[in-house]
């Protein structure tokens, strides 16, 4: 198993000799090496058992840092990471030569962020190299936002996890491009799209459907998915249906009675506690005595999009 700890110090030696750390940010915790070393990058892809056409994010502390590894910043984009960085968006840039094509899978892009994490800022600011970083799960399997989740997967393949805590907001990072004079969302996620809106004084294109799209697997049908079936629906007509099995039911605001295990999302009703419980209530039912699991789509406004997003993909096995 991994060590667990908060040593600044310890991640950043690791990370200048080519190792990975786990590391957390408040939208899930990341499996992260310097972004400049092909070698760092490729034992990201090896551990995660990633397919190399999955193209990996680069997170680093400032803009300034940023602007040193992509060609140009299009100002509609750098005004509004000035107003959301750090926080849970990531903007596709077109990248310079120094960022290693592994990083992108050869794309002409890079995804960039700044995570909203004091230890994770901490650390970024004390190392001259970015750190590329995945969700720290392996390819497919449910996000990670607690340091246990990643010590329970992938704790023999890296020898330090850094532990700041449950993530806060537990979905991953919105990604934007900017594309034909608009604004682009590819994946929905931690930040809103109503949010996203506002701040930049525009409409977005959505352009999500990139299932076929093998250059963005994070929008793969299939993905974020537990282990056991799991089905999306009207959670008491699906009760009925499997009435013979052990039911796990994550729901989003209801109490459901008579389950062999439940998790209610937001009691309250919240979109944004429901996406800091989502990925945890998730493994929870996942390594439940349940036999098959039932959820619901939760309403569409706000996170509830991003969740519906994840849910659909978590059940694509229906
Ligand atoms: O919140 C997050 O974004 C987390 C934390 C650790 O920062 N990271 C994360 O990384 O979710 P990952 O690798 O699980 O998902 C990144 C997704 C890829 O699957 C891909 O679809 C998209 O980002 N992506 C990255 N670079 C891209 C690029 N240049 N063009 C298109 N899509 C890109
Ligand atoms: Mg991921």
């Amino acid at each position: 198993m991994a060590l667990i700890g908060q040593d600044i110090a310890q991640a950043k030696q690791l990370l200048e000799q080519g190792q990975l750390v786990a590391i957390p940010t408040e939208t899930v915790y990341g499996l992260a090496g310097n972004a400049l070393n092909p070698d760092a990058v490729l034992s990201i892809f090896t551990a995660k058992d990633r397919p190399s056409f999955d193209p990996l994010i680069v997170h680093t502390d400032s803009i300034e840092k940023a602007e040193r590894w992509v060609k140009y910043f299009p100002t509609p984009l750098k005004s509004l990471a000035k107003e959301v960085w750090p926080g849970p968006l990531t903007i596709l840039l077109p990248k310079k030569e120094l960022i290693p094509d592994i990083v992108t899978s050869g794309l002409e892009t890079v995804g960039i962020r700044i995570p909203h994490h004091p230890l994770t800022l901490s650390l970024l600011q004390s190392l001259d190299f970015p750190l590329a970083a995945p969700s720290a799960n392996p390819f497919g399997y449910i996000s990670p936002t607690q340091a246990e989740h990643v010590n329970q997967q992938l704790g023999d393949l890296i020898p330090y996890i850094l532990d700041g805590g449950a993530c806060q907001v537990g979905i991953e990072s919105t990604i934007v491009a900017w594309e034909n004079n608009r604004l682009h969302v590819l994946r929905l996620g931690g930040l809103s799209v109503e949010v996203i809106e506002t701040l930049s004084k525009q409409k977005v294109v959505l352009n999500l459907n990139q299932s076929s799209n093998p250059q963005a697997p994070g929008m793969l049908k299939s993905h974020y998915a537990p282990r056991k079936p799991m089905h999306i629906g009207n959670i008491d007509e699906l009760i009925k249906k499997y009435k013979d099995k052990r039911i796990g039911v994550l729901s989003f605001q209801r109490d459901v009675p008579n389950t062999t295990i439940q998790r209610i999302l937001s009691p309250t009703g919240d979109t944004h506690e429901a996406s800091k419980n989502l990925f945890r209530f998730l493994r929870e039912l996942d390594q439940s005595e349940a036999e098959v699991l039932i959820t619901e789509f939760v309403p569409e406004y706000d996170l509830g999009r991003a969740i519906n997003d994840r849910l659909q993909r978590a059940t694509y096995s229906e």
